[in-house]
């Protein structure tokens, strides 16, 4: 921990935002960054010009300059698997680098192949054109594509229907199935390793489903593609080597919606809109890069968690989306903040002292302020929280549109102010209510605020727009890496469970149960198998 932030903590832990507010008439102003379409008013933090300041230091001596190079420039920044994440490659103009020419030969594959499904003269088995897509895949080759296109709902090719099957729950898949008609679907298995197993058992249904509805192997080609970097695999499974595009170890599965993953989204929206996307992102790389720390959005994004995660003791971060159409950022910031940061150990192998990264949630507006915003206002946690709003109406319901806008200001305005006990008991003496009442009554309904937050807010709701605002979280999660000296791009954490779940299955599936395990999980087994109650 660094001294002089932990002496501003303990100073600033004696002052109210409100105070701040009062002491730093331009505070608004001083504490705006707006980048492009994306407008980023961060001053409901606890901090000050000098905490700023203090926090850009320790960025420094943390060397983000170089982190920053380093992770454009293709250095290994995945340390422990010695690659690359070059994300930044994917969505950068043309050019002739080795990365460049591989990107650039993809989209262009991507968009013949969209071209064909949109003009209909992609075919079916029984020669009708293709008009429904299944998104086949799990974690980043599926939240990323689902959180796009949803967004982007208003972009969509009217002839297009999309849908995505990701659990291993075949409830998943059958619920979808059940409203698809084989002869005009096509199943896109996305996997950048070619061998989870979610995805493969939910394409092997899928490939099934379409050969009792009377597609012969031959034709199998007119209804499956698969994304992968493992073309070896991919092709052994079955897919036709043509009509697999190809991705690369050098982008890392949560960051892979710019590559080929992101097929769905050029399927629903068009190649034009998919490039806008990645020109959206690659704005913000560019800001990323260039602009000086202080004004840097996704690096005083990332001191700021930091700030509340090391120096305040906070361990969760809300995500509120004031928009219907972002409901699944939760679920995709989940996976991009919490498998990136979710680490023990630095670079090196050392055990870390202080919280690394933070626990995710949160709900779309203003669906949240009926569920768990009580907590929020309330409750004894302090969970920092990022509102995300659209300044654009999306539907022809405008006053909706301004309500909910309201929503969102008014939730992060009585986080900031609350109510005190003076305020709460003038209230109730006000609506006439007798003085026992109003001591009974006032303690509960006092709101204590002070509770810091972010708001977002995108001009409008576009494919540019909303890349510049992932490429915001992404780097945000890289500088916060780069501030805990972790590697933000393995997620070792995730194998164990896969390993063990081959010998429970084996167990489940045949009794065959190793005596040494715990005994809940043999009590667990023999339950499911129904042996022994
Ligand atoms: O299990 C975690 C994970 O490896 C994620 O990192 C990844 O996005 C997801 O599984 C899916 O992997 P794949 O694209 O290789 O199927």
């Amino acid at each position: 921990m660094d001294k002089t932030l932990e002496n501003f903590a303990k100073t600033m832990q004696s002052n109210t935002l409100l105070r701040l507010f009062e002491q730093q008439p331009d505070r608004a102003q001083e504490f705006t960054i707006n980048v492009g379409g994306v407008h980023f008013d961060f001053s409901k933090n606890h901090i000050t010009p000098a905490i700023i300041t203090a926090l850009c230091n320790t960025a420094r001596e943390k060397g983000i300059s170089s982190a920053i190079n380093g992770l454009f420039s293709g250095e290994p920044v995945n340390t422990t698997e010695r690659r690359a994440a070059l994300h930044t490659a994917l969505r950068e103009p043309a050019s002739n680098s080795e990365q460049s020419l591989l990107v650039q030969a993809t989209l262009n594959k991507m968009d013949k192949f969209v071209e064909r499904i949109h003009q209909q003269q992609w075919l079916g088995f029984s020669g009708k054109p293709i008009t429904t897509i299944v998104n086949i895949g799990i974690g980043g080759s599926d939240l990323g594509p689902r959180v796009v296109t949803q967004a982007l709902f208003a972009f969509r090719k009217e002839n297009i229907t999309l849908q995505f099957i990701a659990n291993i729950d075949g409830a998943d898949l059958a619920d979808r199935l059940l409203h698809l008609d084989p002869e005009t679907t096509l199943f896109i298995v996305a996997s950048k390793s070619f061998t989870t197993a979610e995805t493969l058992s939910n394409a092997r249904n899928a490939r099934q489903w379409m050969l009792d509805a009377g597609c012969t192997h031959g034709l199998l080609k007119q209804h499956f593609v698969a994304i992968s970097s493992n073309i070896k695999i991919a092709s052994e499974f079955g897919i036709d080597k043509e009509n697999i595009f190809p991705m690369w170890d050098w982008v890392g599965g949560r960051y892979s919606l710019w590559s080929a993953i992101g097929l769905p989204i050029a399927l629903e929206i068009g190649m034009e809109g998919f490039r806008q996307l990645l020109a959206g992102a690659h704005g913000m790389d560019m800001h990323f890069k260039h602009a000086p720390l202080e004004k840097n959005m996704p690096v005083i994004a990332a001191l700021i968690s930091h700030w509340y995660s090391v120096y305040w003791g906070a361990s969760s971060h809300a995500i509120l989306p004031y928009a219907q159409r972002m409901k699944a950022l939760p679920a995709y910031l989940q996976q991009l903040d919490m498998e990136s940061l979710g680490k023990g150990v630095t670079h090196t192998g050392e055990a870390i002292t202080t919280p690394t990264g933070s626990i995710l949630w949160g709900t779309e507006g203003s669906n949240g302020q009926h569920s768990f915003h009580q907590l929020l206002h309330q409750g004894t946690h302090l969970i920092p929280c990022d509102f995300i709003a659209v300044k654009k109406t999306m539907s022809e319901y405008d006053a909706q549109h301004w309500y909910l806008l309201s929503c969102c200001l008014s939730q992060s305005q009585a986080l900031l102010q609350g109510k005190t006990l003076t305020q709460a008991k003038d209230e109730l003496a006000t609506q006439g209510l007798a003085q026992t009442e109003i001591d009974r009554l006032a303690p509960h309904k006092v709101i204590p605020g002070n509770r810091p937050n972010n708001i977002i807010i995108m001009d409008e709701l576009t494919p540019f727009n909303l890349g510049e605002l992932l490429a915001f979280y992404e780097h945000k999660v890289y500088t916060t890496s780069v501030l805990l000296n972790i590697n933000a791009f393995d997620q070792w954490g995730v194998e164990l469970g896969k390993q063990l779940n081959e010998d429970i299955l084996h167990a489940i599936n045949t009794g065959d149960i190793d005596k040494n395990w715990d005994d809940s999980t043999i009590q667990l087994i023999n339950y499911l198998r129904g042996t022994k109650y």
